[in-house]
């Protein structure tokens, strides 16, 4: 049985958008620029298309591999040979496309290895995928990719699954084989996400980030934080976003309600590359939704 959004014209228009607010974000990524400045340009980029960040741009470098985003008083600056991962996805009533690249800062040649690695281990992994597929075979063949340049791929991180306003829905896409016995249905829409490091694999927490999420719904008692809920739903979302002090202060009072989210750090002190596509699992192979044509 099937399972393609009903909507799915929608789902390839938040994807189309999503790709085109990654390559901003690319093109973005000089020597001398700020974080913020390109977080907000991005996403009002995804605004300006009618659509909404489905969370806030991430702008991890070097031994950041995710969950970075600047908050509104960021003033850091990119140098030359950071390795910039640009993680976005942007969403049109819940239909929700994630996707992300990665760029040496400066175009030095320092991490071109890596940067190969992650975007063969990419289409490696995609070109698994078709219905019925079991997502561990997705795993082994990002894994052996990865392997064949002498990386590692990161292996407590994961692609994942994508339902209405569920960024990780059921089912992780591995990186590594052996993890999971889940298999993909045609119809399904999965974002794929390899991460390559040159350290030892895997991830621990750093400091916690700039990044939220509301856990439910603050019910009838909380009227303003009620609206506030209802603007950002369940999904990521960062105080750079509400421009009301008072608002900002209220969230901040409310950590019960909020998820924060630390930022993944290399835990052998390794650089990491990320690269991703939403994929439509789709009756006769992938379509990546977020590739733009060439
Ligand atoms: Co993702």
């Amino acid at each position: 049985m099937a399972r393609y959004p009903p909507d799915l014209d929608r789902w390839r228009e938040a994807a189309r958008i999503s790709a085109e607010a990654r390559e901003l974000g690319v093109s973005l990524a000089v020597p001398g620029a700020s974080r913020k400045e390109i977080a907000d340009r991005i996403e009002a980029y995804i605004r300006s298309k009618g659509a909404e960040p489905a969370f806030p741009a991430n702008l991890s470098r070097n031994v950041e591999a995710a969950h970075y985003t600047p908050s509104r008083e960021d003033t850091e600056r990119l140098v030359a040979g950071d390795l910039l991962k640009v993680d976005v996805g942007a969403h049109l009533d819940g239909a929700i496309a994630d996707t992300a690249a990665t760029v040496e800062v400066g175009g030095g040649q320092r991490y071109a290895l890596l940067r190969r690695a992650v975007e063969e281990a990419l289409a490696a992994g995609i070109a698994q995928i078709r219905p019925g597929v079991s997502v561990d075979e997705i795993g082994r063949a990002i894994e052996s990719a990865v392997h064949r340049h002498g990386l590692k791929p990161v292996r407590d991180l994961s692609g994942h699954t994508i339902e209405r306003y569920l960024l990780h829905a059921g089912k992780s896409i591995p990186n590594v084989g052996g993890l999971s016995g889940a298999t993909l249905e045609e119809g399904e829409v999965v974002a794929v996400e390899p991460f390559v490091t040159n350290g030892a694999g895997r991830i621990q927490n750093g400091p916690f980030g700039n990044i939220v999420r509301f856990r439910e719904d603050p019910g009838p008692g909380e009227p303003e934080l009620g609206r506030l809920f209802r603007r950002f739903r369940t999904l990521p979302f960062t105080l750079r976003w509400v421009e009301d002090a008072e608002d900002r202060e209220r969230l901040r009072h409310a950590r019960r309600l909020l998820q924060t989210y630390p930022i993944f750090e290399e835990a052998g002190g390794g650089v990491v590359a990320q690269m991703e596509h939403t994929v439509l699992v789709g009756k006769h192979g992938p379509e990546r939704l977020t590739a733009l044509p060439d």
